[in-house]
């Protein structure tokens, strides 16, 4: 089966040119300006974006968090990726207290059984190296294609570990070519901030932001670097949503020392007065870290332009309001963290970043997709248009105008982050190594034709 994409504005992270591209079977055989081929299938893309599949490395499928399980399993997750233009996502497996790693990923993979609509892979993420999985088998992950091991810093009593279990990962990482991922903020303080608030009888979601100051995130994020450097292993810093954390990122990055930031859609949305809303309404933006100042927007903003941040990921982690949200009702700590966001990143980000001039065409593909890629040893399989990269591609109408609902979403999530917004811009055909996922409003595909991708180690290409 083979497909020519005809006369589409191309635009990958360093090229942007009015040509075709031509896939043969599940990958990208020519790419060129007026291609002299016959295809099976022609689609006129003329007056629309063609831009490589995106690249989520932050996602939350039926994962058990907060006293319930997120909303979106694989298939519903799935399915709002591949409406927003994204084909390829890297999910956390979470090590249930005792269980080996061997264990973990075999209850994720059961998970995503049968269900999978566009490619995954995994990270680990540790949480238990004494009873449960060792560091002998950790180091033995990055030969299954799972090539970054994943660490909570915080959320004391449930998946924070100590320095020790950091450390001690960032030393088997830096042998096996595995990348260190950290959750950046000091759960022990936090613990005392929360406690104490809730002793006081501060019980709304406004107090989730209060006992969590940004000062707790950028003690953290410091603390991770300078252990990555004794240990010297590559770090990757998840969700940075403020000065206090891009502050040290930048100076790591100034020394050129292997550190890199990813922020995520809502940072740079969704303000801490929006836990202020009345009548339970601020429940929907508790996640964490929590929503910063509004200062912090124009500083996340500059830095996804300078690179100090490197990636632009959603960790879409969605509960619903109703049924979900509301059981931390009575005590904001008890509120499910996180919030659906797989659906949205492209849209918000061409509106808000490329159309309004904040960042560049090839920049946004870069966030999205190509720095993702590189970063989690997918690339140049995923991430880019190249001849022989998957042909994962999105033909993208940058003029059609939608509004932003929950009602219109595919997650199963009861609420949006950003309800009501207009922008002007969406995908239009989205393809899966070839194979049409989605047209127009219309899912095409059956689950199953997603796969797991097994990914290279840091800072090796991956080729088929
Ligand atoms: O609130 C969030 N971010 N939930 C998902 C877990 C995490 O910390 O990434
Ligand atoms: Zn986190
Ligand atoms: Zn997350």
């Amino acid at each position: 089966m083979s497909v020519l994409i005809k006369g589409g504005r191309v635009v990958t992270a360093t090229d942007d040119y009015v040509g075709d591209v031509f896939v043969d079977g599940e990958r990208i055989s020519l790419l060129g300006e007026d291609l002299d081929v016959t295809a099976d299938t022609t689609i006129d893309a003329s007056g629309k974006l063609v831009l490589p599949g995106l690249v989520d490395p932050h996602t939350h499928l039926d994962m058990p968090f907060g006293g319930t399980t997120t909303i979106d399993d694989v298939q519903s997750g799935q399915t709002a990726a591949a409406f927003g233009g994204t084909t390829c996502h890297v999910d956390f497996c979470i090590q249930p207290k005792g269980a080996t790693f061997a264990e973990a990923l075999d209850i994720w993979r059961a998970k995503a059984a049968g269900k999978q609509l566009i490619d995954m892979g995994y990270h680990i993420a540790v949480t238990d190296l004494h009873e449960g999985g060792s560091l002998e088998e950790l180091a033995t992950l990055p030969d299954q294609g799972v090539t970054s091991y994943k660490l909570f810093m915080a959320y004391k009593g449930a998946l924070m570990v100590d320095d020790e279990t950091l450390f001690r990962t960032m030393e088997v990482a830096a042998r096996t070519g595995a990348l260190v991922m950290v959750h950046a903020e000091n759960g022990d303080a936090i613990d005392v901030l929360v406690q104490r608030a809730l002793a006081e009888g501060q019980t709304e979601p406004r107090y989730h932001a209060i006992t969590r100051p940004p000062e707790t995130e950028g003690e953290a994020t410091n603390r991770a670097i300078q252990l990555a450097r004794v240990a010297g292993s590559p770090l990757y810093v998840v969700h940075v949503s403020c000065h206090e954390s891009v502050e040290p990122i930048t100076l790591a990055r100034e020394k050129g020392w292997d550190v890199w930031g990813e922020t995520c859609t809502q940072y740079l949305f969704v303000d801490q007065t929006f836990l202020d809303r009345p009548d339970f309404e601020g429940a929907k933006y508790v996640y964490t870290p929590p929503p910063r100042h509004k200062v912090n927007q124009e500083i996340l903003w500059s830095a996804l332009r300078s690179d100090v941040l490197s990636v632009l990921s959603t960790d879409h982690c969605a509960f619903r309001w109703d049924t979900q949200k509301t059981l931390g009702k009575d005590d904001f700590s008890k509120i499910p963290n996180g919030g659906p966001g797989l659906e949205d990143r492209l849209q918000m980000i061409h509106h808000f970043g490329v159309r309004e001039g904040r960042i560049s065409l090839n920049r946004m593909v870069e966030l999205l997709a190509a720095a993702p890629a590189k970063l989690f040893g997918l690339y140049p399989r995923k991430g880019t248009l190249a001849v022989g990269s998957d042909a994962d591609i999105v033909v993208f109408d940058p003029e059609r105008e939608v509004t932003i609902t929950a009602a219109s979403r595919h997650s199963k999530s009861d609420y949006n982050l950003y309800e009501g917004t207009r922008v002007q811009g969406a995908p239009e055909l989205v393809l899966l190594r070839g194979t049409v996922l989605v047209d127009g409003d219309e899912l095409v595909a059956e689950p199953g034709v997603g796969q797991y991708v097994a990914r290279a180690r840091f800072g090796q290409e991956l080729r088929r």
